[in-house]
């Protein structure tokens, strides 16, 4: 199959270009430019006309409760959600029931992506037994199916585990993702680990001015160490709305906003937390993203003089470059994982209206901008808002 994208204009982290795409088994095959002429045949076209193409957004942190908590997401709902947010690989939190600490459970969910055929799964799998604090898991045996080890939903708060995760890092070679809680603490022992012993660190979802401080004294050491923030955090300040971690002061939005210009801040994830109705009344933490992310994100840039360039950087190209993969830019050879958007569209997201099983989300009222019209994997259109020609 041969498809050619026409009348785009292409936006990734190297810049903006106009022309067209053509795509053949699942690669992008070549990147014309403006007037180039397209000799080859191919059977699809789709005009992109009004329209930018984007690469497909990789999303370094999300939950999607399966198995275990299917009343809330499963893999399934939970990918047609993200490709509706024009996600097109997930990086999925271990916090399942069981959870992912055994490579039998990350090897179901896989094949489970696999037989689904909508967005990559990339499995986290567990630092520890059960989130034990106590004991690490089987690295050998996961370490062939996942490149990412984290207790994402709970911190690591006993510092040996966090010096053995961090040891198994450097040997293993993988990336661990912490969540910190308290953020700025753990975030400092953290650091001062990683600086004494080495390791691959990504620290998640960053919501403190304090925090962003550490990163940059960090980064400034040479350590390898990234992070990312999550749509709701530098969108909004001060609500009471149940997330971990919570929503931080205007001070800190703002310094979030700063850091991101600064170059501090990696990524732009989700932690798309699904959760049902009753749940959220009895006080679980966490936002339903996936169909409203690109659409905050690219309003708080704009808003904020930040390129579409930096956000795709930040949406695609810089968590492709920390997992690993060769993917993130619209460039031959890469995977044809793209995305059409509207730049232009402006609107109320209802969060009613979402395909994710759940609807736990307090942005309804706002107006935003920016649309996801087609979100295109391995060159197979997997979601459709029927804007452009297909
Ligand atoms: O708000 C959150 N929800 N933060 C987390 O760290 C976990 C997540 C969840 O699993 O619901
Ligand atoms: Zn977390």
């Amino acid at each position: 199959m041969k498809t050619l994208i026409k009348n785009v204009e292409m936006v990734d982290a190297e810049g903006r270009r106009f022309g067209k795409v053509l795509i053949e088994d699942g690669k992008i095959k070549k990147v014309y430019k403006e007037k180039g002429n397209v000799k080859s045949e191919y059977d699809q076209e789709i005009d992109g006309q009004g329209y930018l193409l984007m690469p497909g957004f990789i999303d370094m942190h999300c939950h999607l409760r399966d198995p275990g908590f299917e009343y809330k997401e499963t893999i399934e709902t939970g990918m047609q959600a993200a490709l509706k947010g024009g996600f097109t690989t997930l990086v999925a939190m271990a916090n399942t029931n069981p959870l992912m600490d055994e490579a039998a459970l990350v090897k179901a969910n896989l094949e489970k992506a696999e037989a689904l055929k909508l967005c990559n799964l990339i499995q986290v799998a567990a630092l520890t037994k059960e989130f034990n604090d106590s004991n690490l898991v089987d690295i050998e045996s996961l370490r062939p199916l996942t490149n990412v080890f984290s207790n994402d939903g709970v911190s690591i708060v006993n510092p040996d585990i966090m010096v053995a995760g961090l040891k198994a890092s450097t040997a293993h070679d993988f990336i661990l993702l912490t969540h910190c809680q308290p953020e700025t603490e753990l975030v400092q022992r953290d650091v001062d680990l990683l600086e004494e012993i080495g390791g691959h660190l990504h620290v998640c979802h960053i919501s403190k001015k304090d925090t962003l401080d550490l990163i940059v004294e960090a980064k400034a050491k040479g350590l390898d160490i990234t992070c990312e923030v999550t749509p709701h955090h530098i969108f909004a300040s001060a609500m009471d709305y149940k997330v971990n971690p919570p929503f931080r002061t205007y001070p800190d939005r703002r310094a979030l906003i700063e850091g991101i210009k600064a170059g501090i801040i990696d990524m732009c994830g989700t932690d798309h937390a699904p959760h049902s109705e009753a749940d959220k009344q009895k006080g679980a933490p966490g936002i339903n993203n996936f169909e409203m992310a690109f659409a905050m994100y690219y309003t708080v840039f704009e808003q904020n003089g930040i390129s579409l360039e930096k956000l795709s950087e930040m949406l695609s190209d810089a968590p492709a470059r920390r997992l690993g993969l060769k993917a993130g830019l619209i460039k031959e050879r890469y995977p044809a994982d793209l995305v059409l958007v509207d730049p232009n569209w402006e609107g109320k997201i209802n969060p009613k209206e979402f395909v994710s099983k759940s609807k736990n989300n307090p942005f309804g009222g706002e107006t935003l901008k920016g649309k996801v019209m087609m979100t295109m994997v391995k060159g197979e259109i997997k979601y459709d808002n029927n804007g452009p020609a297909l």
